[in-house]
């Protein structure tokens, strides 16, 4: 059975601020986009990696692949104007016969191991995709104009994060039609009727959005 990784890291990086796509930021020693991509090609239950760069640096994203030793890298494509349209790029270069895709934002470098034995149970039991997730510590609202419109339960309530996996099949359809806003895959799989699974997150997969999370991020490097 042959798991795929579609690594998107196409993003400016706007909130990051700086003068090259998030990606290429300076993370350690090398450009950010070495970490996950160095993880998803030692992880042994990935079979192949496809990575979805920011358009105009296919180049050097296949470089740095090849600067760490990536070799499960098979495709390197510029990604499009949303995540979504990024995911969808990434999709159409996994083969036809993979079994399941893990989807992975770049923009979350340190990913633990286990986290993908997780997900990868999660699809053995016969759902259709799973999903990292931890608990909110805080209270969450709903609003309206400023104004709360609703206090919402937050014992049911999770933050998700990826990687995401999902029956290869379930995914390319969930993708096959309109994906509007979504922000995550698994929101177009359950529109679609899948069954996603929620499996423990790790802190660690926090995602690089500000200056003040790179810094952070930096230090879980060699966890
Ligand atoms: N992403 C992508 N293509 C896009 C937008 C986002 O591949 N058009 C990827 C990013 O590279 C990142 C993940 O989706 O790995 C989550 O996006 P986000 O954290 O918002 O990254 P950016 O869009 O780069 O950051 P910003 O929103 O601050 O510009
Ligand atoms: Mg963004």
């Amino acid at each position: 059975m042959s798991v795929w990784a579609v690594l998107v890291a196409a993003g400016r990086g706007e909130r990051l601020g700086e003068d090259r796509p998030k990606a290429f930021a300076r993370l350690g020693e090398l450009p950010l986009l070495a970490e996950p991509l160095r993880r998803l090609d030692e992880s042994a239950q990935v079979d192949g990696i496809v990575v979805v760069a920011p358009p105009g640096w296919e180049e050097p994203s296949i470089l740095l692949a090849e600067q760490i030793g990536a070799s499960k890298v098979s495709a390197c494509v510029p990604g499009g104007e949303s995540r979504a349209a990024s995911v969808r790029a990434g999709l159409a270069e996994v083969p036809d016969d993979a079994a399941i895709v893990l989807v992975h934002d770049a923009a979350r470098p340190v990913l633990p191991a286990d986290v993908v034995e997780r997900l990868l149970a999660a699809l053995g039991e016969g759902f259709d995709g799973a999903v990292p997730a931890l608990p909110l510590a805080d209270t969450v609202k709903r609003t309206a104009d400023g104004v709360v419109v609703e206090t919402l339960p937050r014992e049911q309530l999770v933050a998700v994060q990826t990687p995401q996996a999902f029956v290869a099949s379930v995914l390319r359809t969930a993708f096959a039609g309109d994906v509007g806003a979504a922000t995550d895959c698994a929101s177009l799989v359950e529109a679609a009727g899948g069954r996603v699974k929620v499996v423990a997150g790790d802190e660690r997969l926090q995602k690089v959005t500000t200056p003040a999370d790179l810094e952070r991020v930096s230090g879980w490097l060699h966890g």
